[in-house]
């Protein structure tokens, strides 16, 4: 499973890429608001420290703005993916893209009718919001299997990017049903590090070796 960052923070970027655990980064407005920061300049910065893809948000309307805009984001790196909201327009606009052989992250995906329209369109991947579809009570990894089965009948190559992950266990769960990507909150990507165990075995490891290494002097 790949793992992508859902940030735009740059100092939260550089601290899990240093970890070894960065596939690829996905951005969206409010990121890059929470980020405070110029969009282009965050943008060209991310992609000069991943080397996986980069996702970057189109906000037009229509097919005809939403291309614009990723020709313009298309020169802020050599990694960027297009991210196109789940519409008819930006189906459209995935289509075009694909004949174009640019990259495409269709957001804001809910159901598996619109994943299935997504890879029709020739999505490179699809987002399904888990912790969106939780917060109005459905459930969001219900939609990921579905998606998974729907893809696996008729092998389409588009691949499943779990997103709106809120905690571990979504990000077990899409890995048991076999989501290709998760996309991760850096504070997310840290607790999956955590066992009790884990602290507890390391404190009584140290406090023995201490009493030999003490002996020895
Ligand atoms: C995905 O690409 C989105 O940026 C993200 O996962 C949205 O998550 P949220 O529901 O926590 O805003």
């Amino acid at each position: 499973m790949k793992f992508f960052i859902d940030s735009a923070d740059i100092d939260e970027i550089k601290k899990a890429n240093g970890m070894g655990l960065v596939d690829g980064v996905t951005t969206n407005p409010t990121l890059i608001k929470k980020a405070g920061r110029d969009h282009q300049q965050t943008i060209e910065e991310i992609s000069s420290i991943i080397d996986g893809p980069i996702s970057v948000e189109t906000l037009g309307q229509t097919c005809d703005e939403m291309l614009a805009e990723a020709d313009t984001y298309l020169t802020w790196g050599d990694n960027i993916v297009i991210k196109i909201v789940m519409t008819p327009e930006g189906m459209k606009a995935v289509k075009e893209l694909k004949k174009r052989n640019v990259k495409t992250n269709v957001t804001l995906v809910f159901s598996p009718l619109q994943a299935l329209i997504a890879a029709k369109a020739g999505a490179t991947y699809i987002s399904p919001f888990l912790g969106r579809l939780d917060d109005i009570g459905h459930d969001g990894l219900t939609i990921i299997d579905q998606i998974r089965t729907i893809f696996d009948n008729y092998a389409y190559d588009t691949q499943i990017l779990a997103a709106s992950i809120r905690h571990p266990m979504h990000i077990l769960s899409a890995a048991q049903i076999g989501a290709d990507v998760a996309t991760i909150p850096a504070s997310t990507l840290l607790r999956l590090f955590d066992h009790p165990l884990t602290a507890n075995g390391i404190d009584s490891f140290l406090s023995d070796a201490k009493q030999w290494l003490h002996a020895k002097a």
